[in-house]
């Protein structure tokens, strides 16, 4: 199909994140409009449920009058100003107020920035000022794993275990390890349950702190279930066994709760909804329902303690972005919060996440589909070409790519990691809704079977 007037233009200015630029450029860009509620409407008007809420973000879906009035007044009250050098204002005490009390582990301060991947570099810096500050300079590699995402800053994508976040981009940097990837599906072994696979999981990174030597090894980072690296679910007991030995070494359990937190795993924190508790939690996206860029990391007292200590050695913290804690993004975040309580989003996620992952389920038991998984409101649905030997497709054949477009033709936005399928709605979807989105979820996979197997890629 010829690209409209829009998709041109488009193609020859913007470079566009995470998109594949050869392909793109026959394929064009899906412009997006407006949107109201779940979805979002292209510039011809055709409706969309946002299957993946933008990227795993927009909870509370789209047109909240309420956010937008928010920013308006805050706008207008005090457009700007930073939290430098002694400066502060109202709506950042009250958020960081607001986290302090929420937070599902004892915080000391909360400090504030503008994405994911600026929290996920700020624990790094932290957790090195922290360990210089204690004196015990040599305590300073970073454990991640195996498909973790956590950005794509220099540090936050070596943090993150994914090929192409690395790939000629020199990284990852010096000081970065990755221990085992906790996909029972892809990684356990025959016969294995998934609690002995967590005991392996667990083995695995005490194996590699005892290599590298326990004073090198700083913090471990994860996400209570990994997003980006294909919705996946730790195995039972998990996070009780990798704690229990990061406690056993002393080293410092960040969670990056960048997708988790506020009501995505049916709790306020995904790491309370797996049970475990981390020492500093990291945060953004539905923190403001991705109305504006604001994240944070929530800091426990001893990190908190390190920065007096070289505060008086350097003369100040070193640290901190022109618009961290930004007046408009932190009464947005502060509005956010107060829907989420006032309106019980978070309850009524959890007693709808029963509904949605019978549905992805059900799904599991489609010809294509290997593995159906999830947790609370967000799940994959593993695409395979032989259900049996759970044999993947051939990367090039990008039946992942497929079916997005596909998907795109039924009406539901998703997107494909690999050949997982992700889902991921605003919370605010109701059950009608969910009905909807698997309705046309389940066309798709039909669509892409039909197409697999005229290709014949299924080697079942
Ligand atoms: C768990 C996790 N951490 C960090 C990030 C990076 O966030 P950002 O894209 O805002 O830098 C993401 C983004 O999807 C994420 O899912």
């Amino acid at each position: 199909m010829a690209l409209t007037n829009l998709q041109v233009r488009d193609l020859e200015t913007v470079l566009h994140p995470y998109t594949n630029q050869a392909t793109i450029r026959d394929t064009g860009t899906l412009v997006l409009e407006r949107a109201k509620g779940i979805h979002v409407y292209d510039v011809d008007g055709k409706p969309y449920i946002e299957g993946m809420a933008g990227l795993w973000c927009t909870s509370l879906g789209y047109g909240n009058e309420e956010l937008a009035d928010a920013a308006y007044a805050q706008m207008k009250k005090l457009s700007f100003t930073h939290l430098f050098g002694g400066k502060s204002h109202d709506p950042a005490i009250e958020l960081a107020e607001r986290l302090k009390e929420k937070a599902p582990v004892p915080i000391s301060k909360v400090f504030f920035v503008c994405s994911g991947s600026e929290a996920n570099d700020s624990q790094i810096k932290m957790i090195w000022y922290m360990n210089n500050a204690m004196g015990r300079p040599q305590k300073k590699k970073i454990v991640s794993r195996i498909k973790g995402y956590h950005g794509v800053t220099i540090a936050s994508a070596s943090l993150t275990g994914l090929p192409a976040n690395h790939t000629d981009f020199d990284l990852p940097i010096s000081g970065i390890l990755h221990t085992s990837c906790p996909h029972h599906y892809r990684f356990g072994l025959e016969g294995e349950s998934e609690e002995d696979f967590a005991t392996r999981c667990a083995q695995d990174l005490e194996d590699l702190i005892l290599r590298e030597g326990p004073d090198t090894v700083a913090a471990f980072i994860a996400e209570p279930v990994m997003g980006a690296g294909g919705v996946i679910v730790p195995p039972k007991g998990y996070f009780e066994k990798m704690m229990a030995v990061c406690q056993r070494y002393d080293v410092f359990m960040i969670a990056d709760e960048v997708i988790c937190a506020f009501g995505r795993l049916g709790e306020w924190f995904g790491s309370s909804a797996l049970g475990y508790k981390p020492n500093s939690i990291s945060i953004a996206k539905a923190l403001t329902s991705a109305y504006m860029p604001v994240g944070a990391i929530l800091i426990p007292e001893e990190m908190y303690q390190a920065t007096i200590v070289e505060s008086k050695k350097v003369g100040t913290f070193g640290h901190g972005f022109t618009y961290s804690g930004h007046p408009v993004g932190a009464a947005v975040a502060l509005k956010t919060l107060e829907i989420y309580d006032r309106e019980k989003i978070i309850e009524k996620a959890a007693a709808k996440s029963p509904q949605f992952q019978a549905h992805l389920k059900a799904l599991g038991d489609h010809p294509l589909v290997g593995e159906a998984r999830g947790l609370g409101m967000m799940g994959a649905l593993e695409m395979v070409a032989d259900k049996r030997s759970k044999k993947a497709f051939e990367p090039k054949a990008g039946i992942g790519a497929k079916a997005v477009a596909i998907a795109q033709e039924e009406g539901v936005i998703l997107r494909n990691l690999g050949d997982a399928l992700a889902l991921c709605p605003p919370l605010i979807i109701s059950p009608e809704e969910i009905d909807d989105l698997f309705d046309r979820v389940a066309r798709t996979l039909d669509r892409v079977l039909d197409h697999v197997t005229a290709e014949g890629l299924l080697t079942a």
